[in-house]
C-alpha cells in the first residue's frame, strides 16, 4: 500500500500510517480474498462496474463497492461504503418477507371458504353457509388491520401523523378495546379480560383514537402471546401528570436480552413461527411511535414464561367541565 486517502481511513476506520509501506493482503486481512472479484481496467476513465463485495477488517465487515485502475507502477483501488445500503436493503426484503406471508395466509382462508361456496355440487347448511360467511369477513378485517399497519408505520416513519385534541372518557374506550377484541376472536379463545379503574376518572384531553390503537395492539399481543389462556388485566390509574394504563398477562412472557428489542420495527422474538402465531412486527413499533408523538411511553415489565405488562404512560390534561357541555354524561 502505498497511498491511504483520509476517505479510505474514515470508512475503514483504518488509519495510513498502520497501512502505508505494508503489503495490502497482510494489513488489510481480508483483502485477499476479495481481490479476485475486483474489476480492474486498463486505463482510466470511465471505469468497468464496481463489485459489490464484503471487506472483513478482524472483528466487523464493510460491504464495499469497489474497482481498480491499472497505471504504470501499480493499481489504484476506489471504493464507497455500503454498509448502511445494505442493511437497509435487508430491511426491505425482510418487510417484503414478512407482510406477504402475513397477507397470504388471510387470503388463502377466504379464497377456500369462497370457493367452497360456490361449488355447484354441494349443498351448504345454513349454518356451514353462515359460518364461510363469517370467517370470509374476518378475514378481510385481518388484512385491512395489516394494511392500516403498514401505512401508519409509513406514516410514523415520515412524521406525517397529527395529533388531536378531544375530550374523551378513559371508561368507555377501553370497555370499547375489550369488545372489538371479542368481537375479534372465536367464543372457545375468548379469554377472560378484566378491567379496574378509579371511579372517579373523569374527562380528559387527548387523541382517542391513537390510545383506543395503542390499547388494541397491547391487548392483542396478550391474547395473542397466551396460548395457555390465563387471565388479562387492565388497570386504569391517574398519575401526577396523567394516565398510567397497563396491560398485563399470564403468557410466554419475554426474555430481559428482548425487552428493548421487541419495539423495533418487524422485530418479533419468534419470527420463524415456532410458536405459531403470525405478526408483522409492527404493533409495538407503532404503540411506542404513538406514545412518543403525544409526548407518552410505553415500557415493558416481563419475566419469560410468567407473563408481561405493558405500561401506557401518557401527559394527558383533565377536561374541564364546561368544555365538555353535552359531551357524555355523569362522568366528571
Ligand atoms: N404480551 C406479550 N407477551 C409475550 N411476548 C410479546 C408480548 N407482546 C409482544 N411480544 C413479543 O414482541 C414481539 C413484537 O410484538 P409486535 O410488535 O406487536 O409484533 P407482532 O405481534 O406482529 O409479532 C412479538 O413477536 C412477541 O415476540
Ligand atoms: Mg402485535
Amino acid at each position: 500500500i502505498r497511498y491511504w486517502s483520509p476517505a479510505a481511513a474514515a470508512i475503514t476506520g483504518l488509519k495510513a500510517d498502520d497501512l502505508v509501506g505494508r503489503q495490502a493482503a497482510m494489513a488489510l486481512p481480508g483483502w485477499g480474498d476479495l481481490l479476485d472479484g475486483v474489476p480492474v481496467s486498463a486505463q482510466p476513465g470511465p471505469a468497468a462496474r464496481d463489485a459489490t463485495l464484503p471487506l472483513e477488517l478482524g472483528d466487523r465487515e464493510l460491504w464495499i463497492s469497489v474497482s481498480g485502475v491499472q497505471f504504470d507502477d501499480g493499481v489504484v483501488y476506489a471504493f464507497r461504503n455500503l454498509t448502511e445500503e445494505r442493511a437497509l436493503d435487508a430491511l426491505k426484503s425482510e418487510f417484503v418477507a414478512t407482510v406477504s406471508h402475513e397477507l397470504r395466509t388471510p387470503l388463502a382462508a377466504i379464497y377456500g371458504c369462497a370457493q367452497t361456496l360456490r361449488r355447484p355440487d354441494t349443498q351448504l347448511d345454513s349454518r356451514t353457509h353462515e359460518r364461510l360467511l363469517e370467517v370470509i369477513s374476518q378475514e378481510c378485517e385481518r388484512l385491512t388491520r395489516i394494511i392500516g399497519d403498514v401505512l401508519l408505520a409509513n406514516q410514523l416513519d415520515a412524521e406525517q401523523l397529527r395529533i388531536e385534541e378531544e375530550k374523551f372518557f378513559v371508561g368507555e374506550l377501553v370497555t370499547e378495546v375489550v369488545e372489538e377484541m371479542h368481537a375479534s376472536l372465536e367464543a372457545h379463545e375468548r379469554i377472560p379480560i378484566a378491567v379496574s379503574m378509579p371511579e372517579n376518572l373523569g374527562h380528559l384531553l387527548g387523541d382517542a383514537d391513537k390510545i383506543r390503537q395503542i390499547l388494541l395492539n397491547l391487548v392483542d399481543n396478550a391474547v395473542k402471546y397466551s396460548p395457555e389462556g390465563g387471565r388479562i388485566e387492565i388497570a386504569v390509574e391517574r398519575q401526577e401528570r396523567g394516565l398510567r394504563i397497563a396491560v398485563r398477562d399470564q403468557g410466554l412472557g419475554i426474555p430481559h436480552a428482548e425487552q428493548q428489542r421487541i419495539f423495533g420495527k418487524f422485530y418479533r422474538v419468534d419470527p420463524n413461527l415456532t410458536r405459531g402465531v403470525g405478526g408483522t412486527g409492527l404493533g409495538l413499533y407503532i404503540c411506542r411511535e404513538l406514545a412518543r408523538h403525544m409526548d407518552g411511553r410505553v415500557s415493558v415489565m416481563s419475566k419469560e414464561g410468567e407473563g408481561s405488562t405493558f405500561v401506557l404512560d401518557l401527559p394527558l390534561a383533565v377536561a374541564r367541565r364546561e368544555e365538555g357541555a353535552g359531551v357524555a354524561s355523569g362522568a366528571d
